[in-house]
């Protein structure tokens, strides 16, 4: 049986399990066309429409559900919320709802609250599947997705991996999707490194050795994935001093030699260049950045192929 073919909503990799997260990977891989080739256009979707609806600022999630679902062969909306009715006041059901007798297939959904996407994922007709695009700090699966396919590409074998994660983990639900997969794909050493203040709360019990030392969190790493800081959901006095934490917590060239050989340095974006990383590192040969950016696309027609064509 196809271990997909249950899926109606995607809603947080913790839904998972490895193998419906593998199945995932490999259909994405199929998709996967390399920056610079005519991507091949599909019928899969044709007369189904997407709605994209980002309650949140983006650039990179909300381009390429909208390339994933052109390249499928799908209608595409995306509502500008800044000039919606959401602006006089119209709810996020009323909204979802109003589309959806438009017959709308599948809402692709950002929102700074947590449990939205869940929420109205229970008060959707049964023929409408909801796209987590990004949910408070808890959730972002596509990103997980798209993160672990990169990885996968260029070293398949998880648990020989030495993994960290460097940065604003508290707030981060880049992070949260990230740790949840590689998880889940079994990988040797999970690390998360940052100050104390912005590593996750104890009681949240997320995997990982904590490192408040940068250089040794990771020392030896094959991969790392450098955050930004969150400044959007941090008070002021919590948002530190940009040149301190460069020297403490970004990734700097000399940084670059404690790595494994032949590294794998990763970030969702957007980058705060000078900060949590260095310009050199992020344009040096060891950056898979926007190797990341062009898999969002194979990662997110995966996700609307399997949901949208059951
Ligand atoms: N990584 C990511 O979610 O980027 P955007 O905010 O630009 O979509």
């Amino acid at each position: 049986m196809n271990p997909l073919s249950e899926l109606r909503h995607l809603l947080g990799l913790d839904s998972l399990d490895s193998e419906q997260l593998l199945a995932l990977l490999e259909r994405a891989q199929e998709f996967h066309c390399p920056a610079g080739e005519p991507p091949v256009m599909h019928d899969l979707l044709r007369g189904k429409t997407v709605a994209n609806l980002f309650f949140e600022p983006s650039t990179r999630t909300r381009a390429s559900f909208e390339i994933a679902a052109q390249r499928l062969g799908a209608n595409v909306l995306n509502l500008d919320m800044a000039t919606s009715s959401t602006a006089k006041g119209e709810t996020e059901l009323d909204t979802v709802r109003t589309l959806e007798a438009m017959n709308v297939d599948c809402f692709v959904i950002r929102h700074k609250q947590d449990g939205m996407q869940h929420w109205l994922a229970e008060q959707v007709a049964d023929h409408v599947s909801i796209v987590n695009a990004g949910s408070g700090h808890t959730q972002h699966p596509t990103q997980g997705l798209l993160d672990m396919l990169t990885i996968r590409q260029h070293k398949p074998d998880f648990h020989k991996l030495h993994v960290a994660i460097v940065g604003d983990i508290r707030h981060s639900r880049v992070a949260r999707s990230a740790i949840h997969a590689l998880s889940l794909l079994g990988v040797g050493d999970l690390r998360l490194v940052g100050p104390e203040n912005l590593l996750p709360a104890t009681d949240e019990n997320i995997p990982g050795e904590p490192f408040t030392d940068m250089d040794a969190g990771i020392r030896g790493c094959d991969v790392v994935m450098m955050l930004r800081i969150q400044k959007e959901r941090m008070s002021d006095s919590d948002i530190p001093d940009a040149e301190e934490y460069h020297q403490r917590y970004g990734l700097t060239l000399p940084r670059m030699d404690l790595l494994a050989d032949d590294p794998l340095v990763m970030h969702p974006g957007p980058m705060n260049r000078g900060v949590e990383i260095a310009d050199e590192v992020a344009d040096g040969p060891a950056s898979v950045i926007l190797e990341q950016v062009n898999n969002g696309v194979a990662a997110r027609m995966a996700v609307l192929a399997t949901l949208l064509d059951r």
